[in-house]
């Protein structure tokens, strides 16, 4: 029997975000709460909706965990490191508006 399925439908989106907030990345919730102050932060900066719209998924591990929250933006390649609030609002302002990454929070580039 051959059943139809659905297919999920997705908005269009400039680059993905993608954080993890496994539990070796921070020990006290920070890549969490990282997550949940997305939503207003990407409104505040227009990036919400439009064409510079970014699109965010929490992940679980990358293996690569050390110094978190860590997260990577797609399809650029570029992985960031050490993204507290502040540096967050650098990336979001600098990287996500302005197209320019901001090259002392990288730790990785790939694929080449
Ligand atoms: S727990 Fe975050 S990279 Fe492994």
């Amino acid at each position: 029997m051959h059943i139809e399925l659905e297919k999920p439908k997705m908005g269009v989106y400039k680059r993905h975000m993608l954080v993890c907030v496994g539990p070796r990345c921070t020990q006290e919730g920070e890549s969490e709460q990282l997550f949940q102050s997305l939503a207003e932060k990407f409104k505040a900066a227009g990036i919400d909706q439009g064409e510079l719209r970014v699109k965010r998924t929490r992940t679980h591990c990358f293996a690569t965990c050390k110094s978190g929250p860590i997260l990577c933006i797609q399809p650029d390649g570029i992985w960031y490191y050490n993204v507290t609030p502040t540096n967050l609002d650098r990336i979001i302002n600098e990287h996500l508006v302005q197209g320019k990454p901001v090259e002392e929070l990288i730790y990785h580039r790939g694929p080449q």
